[in-house]
């Protein structure tokens, strides 16, 4: 099942059909970007934790792992990732849902932080999910978010998206919207946050490393029809998903033998205190 068109009225761009899928492509990165993000956010140690976009689970798990928060709640637009989450942390107390990042199903002042990893920029009206999370932090709690670094951070997308880019114009324009959204840019975020009214608002960069057994390894898991990247190879000719597929691998490759590759990503955080 498809979580919705990528265009339209639906309230997400991101393509999101298969929490496993997910899993493969990028879940297994996030899960490690999630340690170092709960570091920069530092919610409090009593409280109840908001992760807001969750996918597949990779931020909730971490902040139920880490066992401060009293209690962990998580939610997403996307059921199929809601019912691959729910699945993976039955027993970890975590209270997932589906829903609209624009209108989120929480009382005021019902957690201590609400943070969202690697969603806000797949939100088309951020400035509203950013309100509502802060609606619904208490004073004094945290509204945080991380999105990766897509233009100057981000190897794995950077290695596919100008390699078709040379060969295709359409790949080239959904680089541009991907790597250009306004959060992904250095200030993007903290000027949305201070203009939501959070004070205290900090920016960080977080770089974790994606590594690869091989290039079967980072191609495959792109060819599943995940986001922005699985929207645009699910609707290629076959010649042309080919000769992409062989840039690709050349660029992946870097003149050395197939085998293992470690690519960076770094993604912009932020934080801010809700007053
Ligand atoms: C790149 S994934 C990140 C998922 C997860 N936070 C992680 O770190 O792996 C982007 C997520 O944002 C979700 N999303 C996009 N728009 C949303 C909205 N309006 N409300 C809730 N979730 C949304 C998508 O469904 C998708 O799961």
């Amino acid at each position: 099942m498809r979580a919705g068109p990528v265009t339209g009225t639906w309230p997400s761009t991101y393509l999101a059909s298969d929490g496993a899928a997910y899993e493969r492509f990028l879940g297994r990165w996030s899960r490690r970007l999630a340690g170092h993000f709960a570091e920069f956010a530092r919610p409090a140690d009593q409280g109840c934790v908001l992760d807001v976009g969750c996918g597949t689970g990779s931020l909730a798990l971490t902040l139920a792992e880490r066992g401060a928060p009293d209690r962990v709640a998580a939610i997403d637009i996307a059921a199929p990732y809601v019912a691959f989450a729910r699945s993976r942390a039955a027993g970890a107390g975590i209270g997932f849902a589906v829903g609209d990042a624009c209108r989120l199903p929480y009382a005021d002042s019902s957690f201590a932080a609400a943070l969202a990893q690697l969603s806000l920029n797949f939100v088309p009206d951020a400035a509203q999910a950013v309100r509502e999370m802060r609606r619904v932090v208490r004073p004094g709690g945290i509204v945080g978010a991380a999105v990766w670094d897509f233009r100057g951070g981000l190897v794995f997308q950077r290695l596919f998206w100008d390699t078709a880019a040379g060969l295709d114009p359409g790949a080239g324009a959904a680089r541009d919207r991907l790597f250009s959204g306004p959060l992904a840019l250095p200030d993007g975020m903290p000027v949305l946050w201070r203009a939501s009214g959070l004070i205290q608002v900090e920016r960080g960069s977080i770089t974790i490393r994606m590594e690869y057994a091989d290039f079967a390894d980072y191609w495959e898991p792109l060819l599943a029809g995940q986001g922005p990247v699985g929207a645009y190879v699910e609707g290629l000719p076959p010649e042309r998903r080919q000769l992409i597929e062989d840039r690709v691998r050349a660029a992946f490759l870097s003149g050395a033998p197939d085998g293992p590759r470690s690519l960076t990503a770094t993604a912009w955080a932020v934080r801010g205190i809700v007053p």
